[in-house]
């Protein structure tokens, strides 16, 4: 797909997004570049006074540095019990609203700002629809430093994973999250076969953290496409000719 075309696709999904706002509410703030429309637009209808009184919950140093760029106001989990609306981005979205998120490198605390959401909205382009997640990116794990090397032979014995730690283009070493931790990339050349069963295997490792399978966690997902946007709260009608890989 032509990167114009994505370009308006995210700002589309962003933009409907926005109209899911209301003034004083609560919102988490997602990571990526699909959320970083968002962010953009709700500062400016904040700057505008189209839209008052927001407070977000950013779920990376990267979107609190453009939240506070842009005046919008920041808090934290520990300061509020709950946030009225999350939006995120995500990496491949299936046909029941289950995702891989986290090659923006952000899992940890967007899982973490998401569950604490009263409805969690993500924002996509067609191309991240996919009949089964794991078909088209790879899972993102984030883990301990101490033993990475220990847990991502543990991930290379899980049935048809191929695992690596994930590191740096530049200078080769192990790419570093918000939270100090380290991150590995899990290929599944059929795709994952049963998300909640590799949840549920992944969290009872010592040093897995945390994984970027977000299941049951979606309240709907705003899909744009070349002909509009639209939103989806409990089936994504999803072909298994994906055209962007
Ligand atoms: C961040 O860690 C991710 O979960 C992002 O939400 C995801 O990678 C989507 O990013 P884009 O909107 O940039 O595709």
């Amino acid at each position: 797909m032509n990167s114009d075309l994505q370009r308006q696709m995210k700002q589309a999904a962003a933009r409907r997004a926005l109209s899911l706002v209301k003034d004083g509410m609560v919102l988490g703030l997602g990571t990526g570049s699909t959320t970083a429309y968002f962010i953009q637009y709700l500062g400016e209808a904040l700057a505008s006074g189209t839209i008052k009184h927001i407070r977000g919950v950013p779920t990376s140093e990267q979107t609190a540095q453009q939240a506070r760029a842009l005046n919008i106001p920041l808090t934290t989990l520990d300061d509020v019990s709950y946030l009225d609306l999350a939006i995120d981005g995500a990496d491949e979205v299936d046909p029941a609203l289950r995702l891989i998120k986290g090659l923006g490198k952000a899992l940890l605390r967007e899982k973490l700002v998401e569950v604490h959401a009263r409805e969690f909205w993500v924002i996509v382009d067609e191309t991240k629809l996919t009949p089964r997640l794991g078909t088209h990116v790879p899972l993102p794990v984030e883990i301990l430093p101490f033993a990475a090397s220990a847990t991502v032979r543990w991930l290379n014995a899980l049935p048809d994973c191929r695992a690596e730690l994930w590191r740096r283009e530049d200078n080769g070493e192990p790419w570093v999250t918000d939270n100090g931790h380290f991150l590995a990339r899990c290929w599944f050349e059929q795709g994952i076969q049963d998300p909640q069963a590799l949840s549920d295997t992944l969290l009872g490792w010592p040093g897995v953290m945390e994984h970027g399978l977000f299941l049951g966690m979606a309240t709907g997902v705003i899909v744009a496409r070349g002909d509009g946007v639209q939103m989806y709260q409990d089936h994504i009608p999803i072909h298994a000719n994906r055209s962007n890989s």
